[in-house]
């Protein structure tokens, strides 16, 4: 599910973002026809990097595709909304680019740059959600050996633990002297490192302009803005000293009432027999003396950017010495340059292979609601819902028409609704209501039930009392068409809900009996658990069909399924009745899909650890990596799926029936508002009948 991506970032700002940027946007232009460029957050007017990437390999970008969030922005959302939302509406961009480029470059923000009240890198967090393979960066420049390996050993040791791939570590700025003992650390994955180079290091013109409130006196042409400014020069002593100290490209501070100066220097730059400056700034914001004046508006100062400074001569300096290089999009030679770096320390085929080799299939519970309610939305189902006098399913339905996931039927008379939507402060007038006292709609539903239930015993009138019970209508209106689906359950017990839809909708053809599964969305991955609702002690062959449906509804949701038929023994290792159920059920799935991946009985750890996989079973297809657990029974499934989501970050979405004829979900009672609106989203992609 991973899509074409990379993340990098680096540890600290200055310390070559731009170089790996224009590095790496090299490699994927040969390769991509349409590569998008993304920071999903950027500190606030510092998006030169957006412009020199779009203006260099004329990316078909505006600089605001290029942004997510602006630092304060995003510690404002973050502070309002909660994480979860922050990265839900990051991801949303994120895939909007997905959807219309062959590749998205992501740069993170420097680490220094973002911290959180939670202490781990901001970086890592987004790259787990847009389960993208990352490249390091370090600043290396006035680095020891150690400092270098620690730091690199410690991000590739976070990125693992956070189950990414680190395609990368390119230590920037590195003393010469340590570029071949850090190739040879075999420790540190594909570590490049690239040496302090002088010309990159160096601030421009340009960079003097926009870092300082210095005023420019004429416009300039923009080459000689690209200019790197060289050592400060103060201009404090004699004129003739001045000019004899004087470097090429320096930049020269000098008192606007120093008019011997700026003479000396135009006769200077006259003879051609000086060094040329990059830029005069005239300091303490006097004017300058009317000759002065009309001598920097001859054709000798022509090449040279002139600024007025309102601060004293040091105070100046300070200013300029506080300004950071940038590489900026008009600057070819410096481009150039930094392109010209990287090729030569950064190996290309490596990065290739290893980014060809990188298997990042992260899905975090944010990623899998997002990609939930996209497949929702694509057509419009309509959803009923029978507990409309219930405020968590109220809000719960305001959220999915706000967000266009399904229409909403509630099973209610038009009025009360509206008033107890108002009292909410909700706006339901785009939802329906269906009105159980609506008597020609009453001797429909009745007529229907009667038909189904009379060789049961039930009377007319019977029916008529049952069809009026919420669920029992809200299933009419499945069975009759009216309604797509329906999710049930905040306030009706499991078997209220779901018992209507047993008696009504029947099972789908060829399915004997109806059971449940959950998504569970772990921190890095979305699992099945099956059956954790319905069936209390399944038969080896129900427990069969509950693996084949949960696999099947896996597949459905985008989940590659791997079935685990869990036990309290992993293959030989125990014996008894509830193993041999379990054994039995394997085998029956391998009979009738003997193209699904499974494998039982196994341990819970067996099934989903890598490293207990190794050592308990390294032959199995499935274990260490299964996304489908199936339970023994409901009293084992109940209690893991509780125990999983009460414990940890877990999301619970279900339970979801499986088999039932047309889409009926039940709720929690304990249900949150998200909770019911996931239910929602799945039911109205159930009824869609589309797989991923
Ligand atoms: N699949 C298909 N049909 C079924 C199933 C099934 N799994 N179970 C019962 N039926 C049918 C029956 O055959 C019967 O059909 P009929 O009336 O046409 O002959 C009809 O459904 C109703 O049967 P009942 O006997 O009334 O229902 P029953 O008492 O068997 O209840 C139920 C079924 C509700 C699913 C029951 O098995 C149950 O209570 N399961 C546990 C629910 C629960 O408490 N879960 C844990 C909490 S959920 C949570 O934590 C989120």
């Amino acid at each position: 599910m991973s899509g074409p991506v990379l993340y990098f970032y680096a540890d600290k700002s200055g310390g070559g973002s731009s170089l790996a940027a224009l590095g790496l946007m090299r490699i994927l232009k040969r390769r991509f026809a349409k590569v998008a460029f993304f920071r999903p957050i950027v500190p606030e007017g510092q998006e030169h990097d957006c412009r020199l990437l779009r203006d260099y390999f004329r990316l078909a970008l505006d600089v605001f595709e290029c942004r997510g969030f602006g630092t304060k922005e995003a510690r404002h959302f973050i502070a309002v909304y909660g994480e979860n939302l922050f990265f839900e509406r990051l991801i949303e961009r994120y895939e909007t680019l997905l959807r219309s480029y062959d590749f998205v470059l992501c740069q993170g923000i420097c680490s220094d740059l973002f911290s959180r009240v939670v202490d781990n890198d901001i970086n890592i967090e987004i790259a787990r959600h847009f389960s993208a393979p990352v490249v390091t960066l370090i600043d290396g420049y006035q680095k020891s050996f150690e400092e270098i390996v620690d730091t690199a050993r410690l991000q590739q040791e976070a990125l693992r633990e956070a189950s990414l791939t680190h395609i990368a570590t390119i230590v920037n700025r590195v003393d010469e002297d340590y570029i071949v003992p850090l190739r040879a650390d075999k420790t540190l994955t594909n570590l490049f490192a690239v040496p302090y180079v002088p010309a990159l290091a160096r601030p421009s013109v340009a960079d003097m302009a926009e870092e300082t409130d210095f005023k420019m006196l004429r416009p300039v042409a923009s080459h000689y803005l690209s200019r790197a400014s060289g050592k400060v020069r103060i201009a404090a002593q004699r004129a003739e000293k001045v000019l004899r100290t004087l470097e090429e490209g320096d930049t020269l501070l000098c008192p606007a009432d120093r008019s011997d100066i700026v003479f000396a220097l135009y006769a200077a730059l006259d003879s051609g027999l000086y060094p040329s400056v990059s830029a005069v700034v005239l300091t303490d914001g006097e004017k300058a003396d009317e000759t002065v004046e009309m001598m920097l508006q001859t054709e000798v100062f022509r090449t040279i950017p002139l600024f007025v400074s309102d601060d004293d001569t040091l105070k100046s300096a300070e200013k300029i010495a506080a300004v950071r290089p940038k590489i900026r999009s008009g600057d070819s030679n410096k481009i150039a340059l930094a392109l010209g770096v990287f090729a030569e320390y950064v190996d290309e085929e490596s990065l290739r292979e290893a980014y060809a080799a990188s298997h990042t299939e992260i899905v975090t519970p944010q990623m899998f609601r997002h990609r939930l309610f996209a497949l929702a939305s694509r057509k419009r189902m309509r959803i009923v819902l029978p507990e409309a006098q219930e405020e968590r399913i109220l809000y719960a339905a305001q959220q999915i028409l706000n967000a266009g996931i399904a229409d909403i039927l509630f099973v209610s008379d038009p009025i009360s609704l509206r008033k107890r939507a108002a009292r909410l402060g909700l706006d339901l007038h785009d939802a329906r209501c269906i009105d159980p006292s609506d008597r020609r709609l009453l001797k429909r539903f009745a007529k229907h039930f009667y038909r189904l239930r009379r060789h049961k015993g039930i009377t007319y009138e019977q029916a008529i009392d049952t069809v009026r019970r919420p669920n029992y209508f809200a299933t009419m209106c499945v069975y009759t068409g009216d309604a797509d689906g329906m999710v049930s359950g905040a306030t009706h017990s499991t078997a209220e809900t779901i018992r209507p839809a047993l008696q009504i909708l029947k099972t789908v053809p060829g399915v004997k009996k109806v059971s449940s599964i959950f998504f569970i969305s772990l921190q890095t991955r979305t699992v099945v658990f099956g059956d954790c609702a319905v069936i209390p002690d399944p038969t080896s062959e129900e427990l069969a069909e509950i693996a084949i449906l949960a696999a099947e509804n896996a597949a459905r949701f985008g989940i590659e399924p791997k079935v685990a038929m869990i036990s309290y023994s992993t293959g030989d290792s125990g014996s008894g009745e509830a193993v041999e159920k379990v054994r039995r059920a394997t085998e029956s799935v391998r009979a009738r899909r003997p193209d699904l991946a499974v494998d039982g009985p196994l341990q819970f750890d067996a099934a989903f650890d890598p490293e207990v996989a190794r050592i308990k079973c390294p032959h199995s297809p499935v274990a260490g990596r299964a996304s489908v657990f199936i339970f023994p029974d409901l009293n084992t499934g109940n209690t893991v799926y509780k125990a999983v989501q009460r414990s940890s970050d877990a999301v619970a979405i279900g339970p979801v029936l499986q088999g039932v004829a047309k889409p009926v979900n039940d709720l929690s009672r304990g249900a949150t508002i998200d909770d019911i609106v996931d239910t929602i989203a799945v039911t109205a992609v159930e009824a869609q009948g589309v797989s991923v």
